[in-house]
């Protein structure tokens, strides 16, 4: 067995109140493309670039092109978690793992089995009036033609956390508090360059600090231990 998969079940074993942190690399091998990779979303080619389209003021002055986008890009259908995924839900029902704190908007952690789910930038499944706030089926949002609307005429929106948007304080508090009182700290699938979700991981404060990513990010210095590998074949390991 690999010298680090061998370190990182090792770790594992001696932990029981992991927290895991992930990003779009935790969903590229469900088919979802991440954001910063040469194949990533910001790398393909949109009228205007994808930080513009996802930002709150651009989704307020063009809603249709930002649902054109929306419809194109984010939403992706018949997708299944993958390994990561199950086993990440797996550690959860072996009372291994605390908690989930992931910037994907995509719900394959739930869909996995894993219910302490914090996510930090939203969700896609869910959708709201953006001026009364009812909640609305995400299908009329993710399926339907044009802008959806409202029975009281508001845009309906996704229930995520654009570009200019604040993070809700009450996950993000949550997200900080498991981090704090984590014994071990896995974190996966991300570039760590959007605060300010990728300073959470600057809470963990103890001495099993796990990064696995396929490409360096600035904090593999911090890691006791970096593996950049593809975090499914990883995780199928342990
Ligand atoms: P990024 O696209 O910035 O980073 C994804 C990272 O995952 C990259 O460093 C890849 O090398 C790595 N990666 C890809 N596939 C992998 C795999 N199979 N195994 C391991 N690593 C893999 O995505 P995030 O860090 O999630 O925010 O980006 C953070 C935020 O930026 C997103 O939540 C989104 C975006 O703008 C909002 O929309 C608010």
């Amino acid at each position: 067995m690999d010298e680090n998969i061998r370190k990182l079940k090792e770790l594992v074993s001696q932990s029981d109140n992991i927290v895991f942190f992930g990003g779009a690399g935790v969903s590229t091998e469900s088919g979802i493309p991440d954001f910063r990779s040469v194949d990533g979303l910001y790398n393909q080619k949109w009228s205007y670039p994808p930080e513009t389209i996802l930002s709150h003021s651009f989704f307020e002055r063009c809603p249709e092109e930002y649902y054109r986008f929306h419809r194109e890009k984010l939403v992706i259908d018949g997708v299944k978690p993958n390994r990561a995924h199950l086993r990440l839900a797996e550690l959860e029902k072996e009372g291994k793992l605390r908690a989930v704190v992931t910037q994907n908007i995509d719900g394959l952690h739930q869909a996995a089995g894993s219910e302490n789910v914090l996510e930090l930038h939203g969700s896609i499944l869910r959708a709201y009036c953006s001026k009364c706030r009812k909640p609305y089926s995400a299908d009329v949002m993710n399926h339907g033609e044009g802008v959806p609307r409202c029975s009281c005429g508001g845009v309906i929106r996704p229930d995520i956390v654009l570009y200019e948007e604040p993070l809700d304080e009450d996950i993000m508090t949550r997200a900080i508090r498991c981090i704090r009182k984590a014994d071990m700290l896995i974190v996966g699938g991300t570039s760590l360059n959007v605060y300010p979700a990728a300073g959470l991981i600057n809470y963990y404060t103890g001495n099993k600090l796990v990064l696995i990513n396929l490409s360096r990010t600035e904090y593999d210095r911090y890691a006791d231990l970096v593996i950049h590998e593809k975090i499914g074949e990883v995780f199928s390991q342990i």
